[in-house]
């Protein structure tokens, strides 16, 4: 039983080595069996990775949630629209149901790691958008499509207006549903995603505006261009994968013939469309994995993902996508400090950083989620 009583500090827990906080974990682990289920992004570092129960990326780790059983509390090690969805899968109400009613208490070990991109949207940009669009457009003829790296509410806006969530390995398949209903599609936060995905569905990029939230007026679009296109972009992108260029392909390329570039489809355009296979960070380690011993590899996505890559496949020769260092500084965040204190303040009866979605945003992202879940 959890209470609210003050928490043991994290201080001391910083100046522990990681040896000793693993044993530590370990013994929480131990301690509350099957009631704790420890879930791991592929950004992780390799010592949360090591300690995490299951793996996966956005889509996998939604599913883990969706699906989990005997566990009571989620210690998620990932950012926090992902640790907001697993709350909402893992309490939706069949499985509240099934649970006599009892919880599943999902916690960020650091409330910093947020996502960028995902702030880069607002329940209230996106709703002036809606409502500035309803002025040149009919709305009812726009399914809204949102990456699930977007905040709760904005998952609620969707399911409220008859739309769908994506991960990036299903955002064709949500486009697909989304066209299915109407002509066009608003897709946000992320402009890339959007953009390749759309692009390799035929939607030429004429038809693609994209929404800046900081322009005056119809987000900096003509009426006119509003009306003629099929997909509409938001301005949106991740600092992560910004950072990888045309040119860094080409010097691959020129110094290692025959490598292949495989990248995630949150890179830029430029980047994507020079790319010999694409896809979410689960699909990136299952082409790596199926991959005969001796091949040439560039990844363009996050540092810890390809550095791990590298270890795990000596048989593999495998390159960073870019000659600086960039990596997910908010997935970073959740250390083996942070997971340790959040896990013995639990251990304690103590509840640290959890997060549980209020319910009327709670059952509306449902509806988007379910919808996504059903074409996955
Ligand atoms: P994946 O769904 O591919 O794991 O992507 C999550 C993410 O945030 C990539 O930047
Ligand atoms: Fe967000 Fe980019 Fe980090 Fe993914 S890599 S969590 S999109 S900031």
């Amino acid at each position: 039983m959890l209470t609210a009583t003050t928490p043991a500090p994290l201080a001391p827990y910083k100046s522990l080595s990681n040896e000793e906080l693993a044993t530590r974990i370990n013994v929480v682990r131990a301690e509350l069996g099957p009631k704790l289920l420890i879930l791991g992004h592929h950004y992780q570092q390799d010592e949360v990775i090591a300690l995490a129960d299951l793996t996966g990326d956005s889509y996998q780790l939604s599913k883990l949630a969706a699906d989990s059983e005997d566990c009571r509390y989620i210690a998620f090690c990932g950012v926090h629209f992902m640790a907001e969805t697993a709350d909402i899968l893992a309490n939706r109400p069949e499985k509240l149901a099934d649970r006599n009613g009892e919880r599943v208490t999902v916690f960020l070990p650091d409330m910093a790691a947020g996502c960028s991109m995902a702030d880069m949207a607002g329940i209230h940009q996106i709703e002036d958008a809606w409502d500035q669009l309803g002025e040149v457009l009919d709305t009812r003829d726009i399914t809204p499509v949102t990456y699930i790296n977007s905040a709760a509410s904005l998952k609620a806006f969707v399911g409220k207006h008859g739309g769908i969530v994506c991960t990036s390995s299903n955002a064709q398949a949500a486009i697909e549903w989304a066209f299915a209903r109407t002509n066009k599609v608003m897709f946000f936060p992320d402009q890339h995603l959007g953009r390749n995905t759309a692009a390799g569905m035929g939607i030429p990029l004429a038809q693609m505006p994209v929404w800046d939230p900081f322009a005056p007026e119809l987000g900096g679009n003509t009426a006119a261009a509003l009306q003629q296109s099929r997909v509409l972009l938001w301005k949106g992108h991740c600092s992560v994968h910004q950072m990888f260029k045309p040119e860094h392909v080409a010097m691959f390329r020129a110094k290692h013939p025959g490598i292949r570039v495989l990248v995630h489809p949150e890179c830029p355009r430029e980047v994507f469309e020079l790319a010999d296979e694409s896809g979410s960070t689960g699909k990136i380690i299952r082409t790596v994995e199926s991959a005969p011993p001796g091949t040439k590899w560039v990844i363009g996505t996050e540092l810890h993902l390809v550095n791990r890559l590298k270890q795990q496949h000596p048989e593999q020769e495998i390159y960073f996508l870019s000659p600086v260092v960039c990596m997910c500084a908010t997935m970073y965040r959740i250390d083996l400090a942070h997971l340790c204190w959040t896990l013995e303040n639990l251990s304690a009866g103590t509840s640290v950083n959890p997060i549980e979605v209020d319910e009327e945003t709670a059952r509306w992202s449902l509806v988007a989620l379910e919808r996504m879940l059903e074409v996955s």
